[in-house]
């Protein structure tokens, strides 16, 4: 393994949480390096920040592609990059099976709640709806399940009483920032010192 690990983050969008990881990497000596920015969505703005960062950028529209021929595409670019670890910051497609199975315990997703709680989309909405008292954003391993896979680190957020799936949309994203370069980082640490990746369940 490099001396610091490939790390190839994938976006959809707005692309903070890949800027937190960018910024976050310019101020500390992190186990890991932003190889690649990888986008199913060709004029996402992440893509923008991330070519100012200095970081290689890919992007390939999945319109017209099956989810299995274009998570092959995307699987030879990352191959290409000698990425080892996938960061999935605000990705909003899902992985084929047959891409995650090579890359199982190797893939990471920062997801807006508490999980196992509120997996999927629409997360602030349906936290405010059932009258929760805090919420929050996870860090956790892929799997083929949807937001599924060990949880590695978590950051509550308190829920006002006027709150509104805006604001608590933004004080979460702040959490995320946060916690995700932490999360990254140190998860590339106890790589980097030979830990053998999660495989699945039952492996
Ligand atoms: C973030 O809040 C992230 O947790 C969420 O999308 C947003 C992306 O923002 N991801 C999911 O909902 C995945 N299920 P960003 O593009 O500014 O990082």
């Amino acid at each position: 393994m490099a001396e610091k690990v490939r790390v190839a983050v994938l976006i959809s969008g707005r692309g903070s949480n890949m800027q937190a990881l960018a910024e976050y990497r310019r101020e500390v000596d992190t186990a890991y390096e932003l190889v690649l920015v990888a986008s199913n969505v060709p004029e996402a703005r992440g893509l923008v920040l991330a070519r100012r960062f200095g970081i290689k950028t890919w992007a390939h529209s999945h319109k017209g592609l099956d989810r299995a021929e274009f998570d092959r595409l995307l699987d030879e670019e990352l191959r290409r990059h000698d990425v080892e670890l996938i960061a999935l910051a605000g990705y909003m497609r899902l992985l084929s099976p047959g891409f995650i199975r090579p890359w199982i315990g190797r893939i990471l997703n920062i997801h807006p709640s508490l999980l196992p709680e509120y997996k999927g989309l629409d997360t602030h909405r349906r936290v405010l709806l059932a009258g929760e008292e805090y919420t929050g954003c996870s860090v956790h391993i892929v799997t083929e399940e949807l937001d599924d896979g060990p949880v590695l680190a978590r950051s509550e957020v308190k829920i006002r009483g006027r709150d509104t799936p805006e604001t608590l949309a933004e004080r979460v994203l702040e959490e995320e920032h946060k916690l995700y370069p932490r999360a990254l980082d140190a998860f590339c640490r106890t790589l980097k010192s030979g830990y053998e990746p999660f495989t699945g369940p039952g492996a």
